[in-house]
């Protein structure tokens, strides 16, 4: 296909699911603030669980919430549940056409694991539906009478199943493998649980019967898992962005940190749109995460021996490098993509807008280029211009320099 069509198939595709995603959360986010605040009242109508009172958009609204059948049936009952749809088949839509077209660039790093193309997707497939199921399991099992329990075990899950992913996927791959995952749990516990469970709610009501309670429950319990790992997986998706995020060899324990950090932060909001004392304590924790996150990066070049980092360099280092020299490495490893006109296949304008053409444009993007090639293995993609080790620590020695030059 024409390589331009192809670029904004991708533009239109990744805009449908931000949107999506932005309207799945907000309703999300607006009813459980909604059915945190609602508060009991005498005179209620008849079945009426408890009501409150909303000021937007010039008006005011009155919301009543009924556990039992209202005294009159309304004619129109909104559900929602196609934002959540939309959402997934339009991330899976996206992991098709970036991480599964892509395969050899996104989601394939033979040195990790060599997988032919057909493979990898047979991985990634199979482990969302081996994912959802064991997440299930999890849920239906007794452990899933114990939601905090529950819980444990369900980010226990989550951090071995990103583990395994780092095993057989790039490192990009593998994050986006695991986000991909959360987001199918959370699709799937809309479709297949949340919405069945009302429906039979519903039904039971409509004929004046008493629902069977376990339903509502499951259903709230799927709820609250999709709530808490909201913002862990929004910055999962994000995260390809970040190579420090995704290309550390730590990267599924900063997975682990910033799952936990997500959730203390949806728990104080959570708590205080219950009109509870406001848990600042989510706030060390979310902190406390945030530095381990850092110091985790910090501490895990994808080659010790390439950096520096904040050990001073051996006294007895090599020659400087010039900019020739880190300039003739990127041109043979990096300049086919990052170029006005790049020659590689699929790539038909720099990436990113990052131009690695000229020895000017390359001193430009010292830092970045550190943080991509050289502290992260992120760039290039797989490694699939098979830049050596030893290019690595010269480019780690050129910019080190360069930075010592600068302070001094
Ligand atoms: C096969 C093509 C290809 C090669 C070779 C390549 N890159 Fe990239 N690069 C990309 C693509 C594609 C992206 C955009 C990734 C994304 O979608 O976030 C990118 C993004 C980047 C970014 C921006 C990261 C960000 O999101 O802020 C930097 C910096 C970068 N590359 C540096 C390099 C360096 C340095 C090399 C050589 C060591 C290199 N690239 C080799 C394709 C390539």
């Amino acid at each position: 296909m024409d390589p331009i069509v192809w670029e904004w198939i991708g533009a239109g595709i990744r805009w449908l699911h931000v949107i999506a995603g932005i309207a799945w959360i907000g309703s999300s986010f607006y009813f459980v603030h909604l059915d945190s605040s609602l508060k009991p009242r005498e005179g209620l109508p008849a079945g009426a669980y408890g009501e409150a009172w909303q000021v937007h958009g010039g008006g005011f609204y009155h919301m009543v919430k009924f556990l039992v059948a209202p005294a009159h049936m309304p004619e129109e009952l909104t559900w929602f549940k196609w934002e959540a749809y939309a959402t997934w088949l339009s991330g899976v839509a996206l992991l098709i056409f970036v991480y599964y077209f892509g395969a050899q660039l996104y989601l394939i790093d033979k040195a990790v694991l060599d997988l032919s193309t057909w493979q990898a997707i047979g991985l990634s497939v199979l482990a969302l539906i081996l994912g959802w199921v064991i997440y299930d399991g999890l849920c239906r099992s007794p452990i899933g009478r114990h939601d905090g329990l529950l819980a444990l075990v369900g980010f226990g899950f989550v951090v071995g199943t990103t583990f395994l992913f780092t095993e057989m996927f790039s490192s990009r791959g593998a994050f986006m493998q695991a986000g991909a995952l959360m987001g199918t749990i959370m699709a799937a516990n809309v479709f297949m649980i949340i919405i069945p469970n009302q429906r039979k709610v519903v039904a039971a009501l409509m004929r004046g019967e008493a629902p069977d309670p376990a339903l509502g429950k499951r259903g709230k319990q799927r709820s609250m898992h999709n709530n808490y790992i909201t913002l862990p997986v929004v910055f999962v998706m994000i995260s390809n962005h970040y190579p420090l995020a995704y290309g550390g060899s730590l990267n599924w324990l900063i997975l682990a940190f910033l799952i936990v950090m997500g959730v203390a932060i949806r728990h104080f909001f959570n708590t205080m749109h219950k009109g509870l004392p406001a848990p600042w304590w989510t706030w060390w924790v979310a902190g406390v995460c945030a530095l381990i996150i850092v110091a985790l990066s910090r501490a895990t070049p994808a080659d010790p021996a390439a950096t520096s980092g904040l050990i001073p360099a051996p006294a007895a280092a090599a020659a400087p490098v010039a900019l020739a020299e880190a300039a003739d490495i990127v041109a043979g490893r990096c300049s086919m993509c990052h170029a006005k006109e790049p020659v590689w296949e699929g790539i038909t304008v720099p990436p990113k807008g990052v131009l690695l053409d000229s020895p000017e444009a390359i001193a430009a993007h010292a830092s970045q280029i550190y943080i991509a090639a050289v502290w992260t293995h992120a760039m290039p993609p797989a490694n699939i211009t098979e830049m050596t080790l030893e290019e690595r620590r010269t480019l780690a020695r050129w910019i080190e320099d360069r930075g010592q030059t600068a302070a001094n």
